[in-house]
């Protein structure tokens, strides 16, 4: 066992529970801190399932700075953090921004202050493709253009890559790791854990899987007139656990003082892109379950078409996307007849 903690806020929801899996396997003890607005406590158990340790878990929001301050003298021998507390929805953040912007930023701002106390490493910081909007050119290299974000809540991804930047320039004693997500997607392979969300499903797996179980009567295919060549739109869709693995590199960089810059930043991606249509086929083929679906108008704000250049996170990271999509389609479906059993959904 390693004895530097790593903190990860979020950690109960789905990208974050699938690292802290990784993490306690790879021998980190963890300290989750998360307000369970978007998970529950269940997902502890699902943790524990699966590793063997139940993490840390402190329940509170990490936009309230008292909470924080608590947080890092509570826990003396935090090292490193990974910041996933955030809201994610961009429908949301586009009727509720002046939530979205108090919530991501100071979680965000208190984070950081109280790492400027304490003897923390470095931060983990979850970024999103969401950044480089409609990309002039696929697939998507780290130093393409940032555009203007058409959503709060991307928004927040790019303001908080510039806090980030600031507070280091500024002489923070911390490194960071921008990690810029492409589309994450699956479930860890023991389906005890995976992505929950709340109501109808604004994501395209989530919906998918509901639709499959009979959940959800019908799939929306948001547009087939998209300059793609079957007219739906490309996504770059990452394994949930391959995505994990990624966090785990960029902590041990950070601890072992291997980074290259005080910030680094990595498109997280498979460098595939795949149209909508090709992923509903990709899930028929590996679960022989269909997905009843019927193309309907584009939805507002969509992007065309996006999918990653992974080469710097494959060369510096050592990191490479690997589960092919079949098996993460099965992962997906194997978590939804989970929740089923237990009688969830
Ligand atoms: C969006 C955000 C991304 C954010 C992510 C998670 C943008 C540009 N991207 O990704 O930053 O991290 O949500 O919340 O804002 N689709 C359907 N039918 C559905 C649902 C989706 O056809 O019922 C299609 C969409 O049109 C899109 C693809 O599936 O082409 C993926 O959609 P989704 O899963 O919502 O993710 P993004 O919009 O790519």
């Amino acid at each position: 066992m390693k004895t530097e903690r790593i903190l990860v806020t979020g950690g109960t929801g789905y990208i974050g529970s699938h690292t802290v899996v990784e993490l306690q396997q790879a021998g980190y003890p963890v300290v989750i801190i998360d307000n369970l607005s978007n998970s529950n406590r269940d997902v502890l158990d699902g943790i524990e399932r699966i590793t063997g340790i139940r993490p840390d878990f402190v329940e509170g929001d990490c936009s309230d700075r008292a909470v924080v301050k608590k947080l890092f003298n509570d826990y003396p021998d935090i090292a490193g953090v990974i910041n996933f507390a955030a809201s994610k929805a961009v429908g949301e953040s586009m009727e509720k921004p002046i939530l979205y912007y108090r919530n991501n930023l100071n979680i965000l701002l208190n984070l950081l202050d109280e790492m400027s106390t304490h003897a923390t490493k470095g931060i983990v910081f979850s970024s999103s493709c969401t950044v480089y909007g409609e990309p002039d050119v696929n697939p998507v290299t780290e130093e393409a253009p940032i555009k203007k974000a058409t959503s709060p809540y991307g928004n927040t991804k790019q303001i908080s890559e510039e806090i980030i930047t600031d507070v280091i320039n500024a002489g923070a004693p911390f490194k960071s790791v921008l990690l810029r997500y492409f589309n994450p997607v699956g479930a860890h392979p023991s389906a005890e854990i995976g992505e929950l969300p709340n109501g109808v499903p604004q994501n395209l797996i989530p919906f998918v899987t509901q639709t499959a179980m009979g959940i959800r009567k019908e799939l929306s295919v948001f547009g087939d007139d998209y300059n793609t060549p079957d007219g739906s739109c490309i996504r770059d869709y990452i394994n949930v656990v391959d995505l994990a693995k990624a966090h785990v590199i960029a902590v041990e960089r950070m601890l072992t003082d291997k980074s290259e810059a005080k910030i680094e930043v990595f498109n997280l991606g498979t460098g595939v892109g795949l149209s909508v249509l090709e992923l509903i086929a990709s899930f028929e083929r590996a679960t022989g379950v269909k997905v009843p679906h019927k193309i309907v108008g584009r939805r507002a704000g969509d992007i065309e078409k996006v999918w990653a250049n992974p080469a710097r996170a494959n060369n510096v990271l050592g990191w490479k996307a690997e589960t092919p999509i079949d098996d993460t389609m099965r992962s997906a479906w194997a978590w939804q007849c989970r929740l089923r059993e237990r009688g969830v959904m």
